[in-house]
């Protein structure tokens, strides 16, 4: 045999010589979860280890964070049941939990990059990410309030807008009304490929926020659907997007690949709860490896052209690369 591939994995030292892809901390963004009150720190039930803390503890979990070298997080609100409404308002409250958090965020920590989230449904007593009248799911009238939520959320010093609600035109709209206020620095990483996926469950759970009707299926993308991301990603680029994102990660693999080859704009995957959740369970009871299954999954992702994650293991990963 001439070719004999096993001679370069015969060491640790050649097999590391010749890794192709490299994962680090300073890649990875930490989606955290707020709420009210004071001194509150509340484990999510299907997300073991990911909590939703109070803002006073979210600092020192941020701090925290921050000693093992994470540097982005991508906050989220949960809110009470009697801080939401059909218009979402408290979305845009300038005193509201969010633009509160992310103002004390930067202040204390005015080096921590700040990606927040953009659409209603954390907000809507609907539980979706537009405005709904009559069982629709509404597209324009729904910029105008995602509008006023990312001026709030400028105006308190958010770094990155992250519109997550796959509304068409949403990219153009928001990218105008930043620059005509001046938010010409504010970025903006788009949803760009976000799949109506049965992986965000915890999510929803962790901010009670799951449809109270319907689903979300005329708004994000088919599962099925391979090509369309490409429209989605060329609509975004057009309009403005700093970066585009893919989610979920690892079942969408060839999306990350595809709109890495196509666009030269930086690509984010968000590895979402559900596989947060799928891995910390089989670990929990014995059936795979977490740490290993942490390291592979991440490592998947950036192989397949991620340049950025978004993972709930942030710091259980940057953890374990200090021991
Ligand atoms: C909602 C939003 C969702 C997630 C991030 N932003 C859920 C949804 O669309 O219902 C999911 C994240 C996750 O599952 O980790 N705008």
């Amino acid at each position: 045999m001439l070719r004999r591939p096993r001679r370069n994995r015969k060491s640790l030292v050649i097999r590391n010589l010749v890794e192709e892809t490299q994962l680090s901390v300073q890649h990875l963004i930490f989606p955290i979860f707020i709420i009210e009150g004071d001194n509150q720190r509340k484990e999510v039930a299907s997300m073991s280890g990911i909590y939703r803390y109070s803002i006073d503890l979210l600092l020192e979990e941020v701090a925290a964070c921050q000693e093992l070298g994470i540097r982005t997080f991508a906050p989220f609100p949960a809110l009470t049941d009697d801080k939401k409404d059909p218009l979402a308002q408290e979305g845009h409250n300038p005193d509201g939990l969010f633009p509160t958090a992310i103002r004390r965020i930067k202040e204390v920590f005015p080096d921590v990059c700040l990606m927040t989230d953009i659409a209603m449904d954390p907000y809507s007593s609907d539980g979706h990410d537009g405005l709904v009248r009559d069982g629709e799911i509404l597209n324009d009238e729904t910029l105008e309030i995602l509008g006023k939520m990312a001026l709030a959320q400028a105006e308190a010093g958010t770094d990155m807008l992250g519109p997550s609600d796959m509304m068409d035109g949403r990219i153009g709209y928001l990218r105008k009304l930043l620059d005509e206020h001046g938010f010409t620095n504010v970025s903006i990483m788009a949803y760009t490929a976000k799949y109506a996926s049965a992986f965000y469950g915890p999510f929803r759970d962790a901010l009670d926020s799951a449809p109270k009707s319907g689903d979300k299926k005329t708004y994000q993308m088919n599962p099925a659907n391979a090509r369309e991301a490409l429209m989605e990603a060329q609509l975004d680029y057009e309009e403005g997007a700093d970066m585009l994102m893919v989610k979920p990660a690892l079942p969408y693999l060839d999306i990350v690949q595809s709109l890495k080859a196509q666009f030269p704009i930086p690509i984010a995957a968000y590895q979402v709860s559900g596989e947060y959740a799928m891995i910390k369970a089989a670990a929990a009871n014995g059936w795979l490896d977490g740490k290993k299954t942490m390291e592979e999954s991440l490592l998947s992702i950036r192989r397949a052209g991620a340049d950025i994650i978004l993972t709930y293991f942030a710091k259980e990963y940057a953890q374990w690369l200090k021991l």
